[in-house]
């Protein structure tokens, strides 16, 4: 089996054990060898057949019945597995866990891990907020266990709720960034703040300012600087997007919200990434009670915030700092003009009147530009590849920093 990274999963008993087959499925096909430890109730719903011919393993169901007698199964398996994913874990499975109770194959061998474990609960949304089932996932939390949230949705009791397994694809996601982050990588060690998205600006309580910014540019920033190692901290406006995996990730509205948060951290960053699309203006007077309309036009007097990025560059000591440009014309010739005027090292500007290149797209056609004047253009692709090259581009300079 070679280099391929090791998943023990465990499956204990309830309607989303299905999923835990589609799961199984999509793992082995991504590459993972997996293997499989169900409870007795799990086989109840699907029968150990059907995860044995999805992983190609044998199903471990018995604590007592050793497949091989040159081991011991739970101790072996245990010691087999680089990491360990619950999908789905029950109530009981939890509870048991939570109280070093071992009664089972499955929990014989979560007693005996060392690999890390991720717990995938899933059951009606009134269990899932029992006291004793909120007390055992709290104890688990503290014990260093980590758990994949259950999403919000229609569940099998009829509820409408969150209790659901989370989709198989989504876990899958997840293992893939675990194993990506692997504490290497050319960002090791550094500290990098990434901001996305774009800024609210209150006009009254129920209306606001904004931009069509989505942080799709910023999200792939944060996931792929916490790929190549960096401790990496999100400060974003509203977005839909998922949290990072590997990032911390800090909620924002409005500029001066955004401002402070970047402010507090900047001492201890190593480089600070601003590709949020910070409101220039935000109304001068936003009323506290929502306004009522009257007849004939209505001006809001606007003011302008804080420029950011500008103020980190008069701040700035040791930090790399990079800038975003949307420009449509001009292009080089604006770009360092914003670098020289808010001390940038690096300024990422795009030509937003090419088709492919800027907000809600995918992609993104980009050129970096260097303090030194010189610069890199880089051909039309995934907003992912984007953030790779750009954060490749900010490793090499922090290194050569360190070696000036
Ligand atoms: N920025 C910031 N704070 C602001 C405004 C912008 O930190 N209040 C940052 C953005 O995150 C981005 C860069 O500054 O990295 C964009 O520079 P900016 O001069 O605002 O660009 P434009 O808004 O395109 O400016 P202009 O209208 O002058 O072209």
């Amino acid at each position: 089996m070679g280099d391929k990274k090791k998943i023990l999963l465990g499956v204990s008993g309830g309607i989303a054990v299905y999923k835990a087959a589609a799961l199984t499925s999509k793992l082995t096909q991504a590459g993972y060898d997996v293997k499989v430890i169900m409870t007795a109730s799990a086989c109840e719903f699907v029968a150990p057949l059907t995860f044995q011919a999805l992983s190609r393993h044998d199903v471990y169901t018995d604590t007592f019945d050793e497949k091989e007698s040159s081991v011991i199964a739970h101790i072996d398996l245990a010691d087999w597995a680089d990491l360990i994913v619950l999908a789905p874990a029950t109530a009981n499975v939890i509870g048991k866990l939570a109280n070093g109770l071992a009664d089972d194959m499955l929990t014989t061998t979560l007693l005996a891990a060392t690999a890390p474990v991720w717990i995938a609960p899933a059951m009606n949304v009134h269990m899932y907020d029992h006291p004793a089932v909120k007390r055992n996932i709290q104890t688990l939390y503290e014990d260093g266990f980590r758990f994949i949230e259950p999403s919000e949705g229609y569940l099998a009791c009829g509820y409408v709720g969150r209790g659901r397994l989370e989709e198989p694809e989504k876990i899958v996601r997840l293992i893939q960034s675990y194993f990506r982050i692997d504490g290497r990588g050319p960002l090791k060690g550094k500290k990098v703040l990434i901001t996305a998205g774009p800024t609210v600006e209150p006009i009254d309580p129920v209306r606001y300012f904004s931009n069509r910014s989505t942080g799709k540019m910023g999200f792939a920033l944060a996931e792929k600087a916490a790929e190549m190692g960096a401790d990496v901290t999100l400060v974003t406006g509203p977005s839909h997007l998922e949290d990072p995996y590997g990032a911390a990730v800090i909620r924002v509205q409005t500029a001066e919200e955004m401002l402070n948060e970047v402010m507090e951290r900047f001492d201890q960053q190593d480089a600070v990434i601003k590709s949020a699309a910070v409101a220039d203006y935000r109304p001068a007077h936003p009323m506290s009670h929502k306004m009522k309309k009257q007849e004939g036009p209505l001006s809001v007097e606007m003011e302008r915030t804080a420029d950011i990025l500008k103020t980190l560059g008069e701040k700035k000591q040791h930090q790399l700092l990079v800038g975003f440009a949307a420009e449509t014309d001009n292009v080089h010739e604006y770009a360092m003009h914003k670098l020289v005027k808010k001390n940038l090292d690096l300024i990422i500007s795009n030509n937003v009147t090419i088709e492919g290149a800027g907000f809600a797209a995918d992609t993104n056609l980009v050129t970096i530009h260097r303090k030194d004047g010189t610069s890199k253009e880089l051909p039309l692709m995934s907003k992912n590849k984007v953030a790779e090259s750009i954060l490749l581009e900010a490793a090499a300079m922090l290194r050569l920093e360190k070696e000036e």
